[in-house]
């Protein structure tokens, strides 16, 4: 493998060297048996997680989220999973962000998780819906006192001046909290991507990886199975 000192910032031809050198995938992989896989891919997500976190995975919750803007270009980020139950999958931000934004312009959603360790990767992909004011606050008021005044300044994704502007704005906004300390800000949202397709993919050494697709019409539906060609 051509070493890492040779491929320089600005060396192109080195570095493709590097990445093609580079391995996928852990010597040892789980099996996975499609057909002995539960109804439910929400049960089976469910397994696959507590697998990774079993693994020591680190952070097994954090996941790509991809959204589109209104005129249907991507954009995508990572984020914490905060909840997975028969609703979908959830996680929290500010609905000012450009994630926010892209959001209500088109309430649509992909998420992908990939854990190293197991040569896993699930796919997630359905309409995003917004969970009531009450259940955003208590995401709020969980969250550390740090989290909470950053998140209080409210400008995720604007543009920012200095970086000594953000201390400033945090500690202003954490003297706030000192004297309201329930306050939540109207923005926070608790998101629910409501999947209509869920895949599951499992490496395997000799490349025969495993994909198996959950897909339905609508959130209501019954789910059917089927493999996909890796
Ligand atoms: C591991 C990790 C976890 C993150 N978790 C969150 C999160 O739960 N909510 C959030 O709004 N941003 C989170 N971020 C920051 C986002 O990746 C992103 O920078 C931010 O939300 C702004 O994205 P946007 O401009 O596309 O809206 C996390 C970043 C990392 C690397």
């Amino acid at each position: 493998m051509p070493s890492v000192d040779a491929a320089t910032p600005r060396g192109t031809g080195n570095l493709r060297e590097l990445l093609r050198a580079l391995p996928v995938f852990p010597a040892t992989l789980p099996t996975f048996a499609p057909e002995q896989a539960p109804d439910d891919p929400v049960a089976l997500f469910t397994e696959w997680l507590l697998d990774a976190v079993r693994a020591g995975v680190p952070e097994p919750h954090a996941m790509t989220l991809a959204t589109a803007d209104a005129a249907g270009d991507p954009s995508a980020r990572v984020l914490i999973c905060k909840d997975v139950d028969a609703d979908g999958w959830q996680f929290a931000s500010h609905a000012g962000s450009r994630k926010g934004r892209e959001l209500a312009a088109r309430p649509s959603a992909a998420l992908t998780f990939y854990w190293q360790p197991l040569g896993r990767q699930v796919r997630v992909r359905g309409p995003v819906t917004r969970a009531d004011a009450e259940r955003a606050a208590e995401d709020f008021r969980a969250r550390s006192v740090g989290a909470r005044a950053e998140t209080l300044v409210g400008r995720q994704s604007r543009p920012l001046g200095h970086p000594d502007e953000i201390e400033a704005a945090v500690r202003a906004q954490a003297r706030r909290l000192r004297d309201e300390p329930n306050l939540v800000p109207p923005e926070w949202t608790v998101y629910t991507v409501r999947a209509l397709e869920v895949e599951f993919w499992q490496a395997d050494r000799d490349r025969r990886h495993l994909r198996l697709a959950y897909r339905r019409e609508a959130p209501e539906s019954p789910w059917t199975r089927q493999l996909l060609w890796p």
